[in-house]
């Protein structure tokens, strides 16, 4: 063995030493029965990943003729950011191929996922626009990436709608559907010889809710009451004519893979006890996730309960019709079956209890009668809103599972954010990956929840929509001070390495049967008599001292 692997596993074990630190202080939380770690591995193929999207990444925001975004336009206004950072240069992606493919290739991932920035193919979203050195770019990257026996895993639309669309009021414009279907069949066309698998949409609740609700991301429109609604109608139609055109013209032909990443943060009951809070969970996982995913895994319609709640509200308000659109009987069977596996993007969970909201506020918000909190006992991240929750990873599979009809999964994104004070030494990542993997993995294994794939968020740092670069996701830090980006592997570069080459966290009795050097009695005593307290501490423990083992060989 060569010196540097020496040092790698004691740094593996110090970080082991820390994990379990913080395991043993942590109050145990109100659901400790999902605590016990398990050991264990996904089958051959699963698909391993991690993801980036064209404006957190790429810069080169007006190179090679690129029309502006929604994004460029917002995040150059003084003021909108955290200081006034932007996505002009980002992660210079855009100029660093070669440096991405480097990364991608050390990590031996089998897939990346990445986006299409829409108004660098076609600058002001019409094809008759279309830029050649745009489309150079991503043939560039996916040859890359082919070329290293990588499957890249294309987004055609994370957020960053060519400005010239949202003059004519973006996606609350019908007209938008056969824009998109021709951007979409454009890009099936020019690159579906070599992308298999393609996501049309990233997060519509977010861009529904948040872009035209809320208006705290772009399109920054501020009407909660109805604009998201019609929004998530017109995504939804948009979804299921870009599916129907790759099934009519391209899958025959290139045979891949077309879905949807839907978001979703698990709803745990306040008291499971409780059928009102039990009705108010499922209620908010239907107006999150429901909205998109009821109509294009089940029968192409709404969730009983959205249609209900904003039905009755209406009425309530003395509206001559729900603020919910409905779909006629032709849109249904257009919609219905519209994706061939179902995608999630999952950062943390929610306790959730029944609220009575106001009739006189009217807003998808309050039409959902809940109310959302942290769960007890769960970790901090640098994101308020993001606790770490890794047992809730394992209900909202379960939940997909029984909900869905037993779909295939993938997670196309997961992942925690820590502060620009951490550079490589992410041990909050750490703890984060292996607990959330673990989750996975026990859906997989204990539940028979198909989990086929698994995108870690992100492959680096990069910029985060409205937090700037105050926060990043990265397993490789990315030093924004430095024109020429640098870009360098963290801890959990390392840790998730591991993961991925043994698919996941295989037995012990396994690896000792591999190994076979234990010298007898020395550390399964010491380890239990110190540790019997936390299951997960003591399996913690073990390994880091078996680590030490395997390296003195
Ligand atoms: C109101 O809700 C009930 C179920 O609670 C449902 O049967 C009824 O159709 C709803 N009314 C409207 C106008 O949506």
């Amino acid at each position: 063995r060569s010196p540097l692997f020496t040092v790698s596993r004691v740094r593996h074990i110090l970080l082991w030493m820390i994990a379990l630190y913080l395991t043993t202080k942590t109050k145990t939380p109100a659901y400790s029965h999902s605590n016990l770690y398990h050991y264990g591995t996904f089958p051959e193929g699963f698909h391993w990943g991690v993801s980036s999207s064209a404006y957190q990444v790429e810069g080169g925001w007006n190179a090679d003729g690129k029309g502006p975004s929604v994004w460029d336009t917002f995040t150059q206004k003084p003021g909108n950011i955290p200081n006034n950072d932007n996505g002009d240069v980002a992660c210079d992606s855009y100029n660093k191929i070669d440096a991405d493919l480097y990364m991608l290739r050390a990590l031996k991932v089998k897939t990346y996922r990445f986006s299409l920035s829409w108004s660098r193919i076609f600058p002001n979203g019409y094809k008759s626009s279309h830029n050649q050195k745009g489309v150079d770019y991503y043939d560039r990257l996916i040859d890359g990436l082919i070329a290293n026996n990588i499957a890249p895993m294309v987004t055609l639309y994370h957020w960053d709608l060519p400005q010239a669309l949202q003059d004519i009021s973006g996606w609350d414009n019908l007209e938008m559907i056969n824009i998109f279907n021709e951007y979409c069949d454009f890009c099936y066309a020019t690159f579906g010889d070599r992308v298999k698998f393609w996501i049309t949409f990233n997060e519509p609740q977010t861009i529904a809710w948040s872009g035209y609700g809320l208006g705290q991301i772009p399109p920054n429109v501020k009407q909660p009451r109805d604009a998201p609604y019609r929004v998530a109608h017109n995504l939804l139609k948009a979804h299921a004519q870009v599916y129907h055109t790759y099934d009519e013209k391209y899958r025959a032909s290139q045979g891949g893979l077309v879905s949807i990443s839907l978001n979703a943060e698990w709803a745990e009951p306040l008291d499971i006890n409780v059928p009102r809070e039990v009705v108010a969970a499922d209620r908010a996982l239907q107006f999150q996730l429901g909205w998109f995913a009821h109509p294009i895994f089940k029968n192409g319609d709404y969730p009983d309960a959205m249609k209900w709640q904003v039905g009755n509200k209406s009425e309530l308000q003395g509206l001559p019709n729900s603020r919910l659109p409905s779909f006629t009987d032709e849109d249904k069977a257009f919609i219905q079956g519209t994706a061939d596996v179902f995608c999630i993007n999952t950062y943390t969970t929610k306790v959730v209890r029944h609220v009575t909201s106001r009739l006189n506020i009217e807003s998808y918000e309050t039409d959902q009668d809940v109310e959302k909190d942290n769960a007890d006992g769960s970790e901090n991240t640098a994101v308020n809103e993001q606790k770490a929750v890794a047992w809730g990873l394992r209900r909202l599979l379960n939940w997909l599972k029984e909900e869905y009809g037993d779909p295939e999964i993938y997670i196309t994104e997961n992942g925690v954010a820590t502060g620009t004070a951490i550079t490589v030494d992410d041990t909050d990542r750490i703890f984060f990956l292996k607990t959330y993997v673990d989750e996975a993995l026990k859906a997989h294994n204990l539940d028979g929840v198909r989990v086929k794939g698994y995108i870690a968020s992100s492959l680096m740092d990069s910029f985060e929509w409205l937090k700037g670069n105050t926060i990043g996701y990265g397993l490789h830090y990315v030093n924004f001070k430095l024109s020429s980006r640098p870009r360098t592997p963290k801890r959990s570069a390392h840790l998730y390495f591991d993961i991925m080459r043994n698919n996941g966290f295989p037995l012990p009795t396994e690896e000792e049967m591999l190994y076979g050097h234990f010298p007898e009695g020395f550390i399964w005593s010491t380890a239990t008599a110190a540790y019997q307290v936390s299951a997960f501490g003591t399996n913690l423990l073990i390994l880091s001292l078996r680590i030490s083992i395997v390296s003195k060989h």
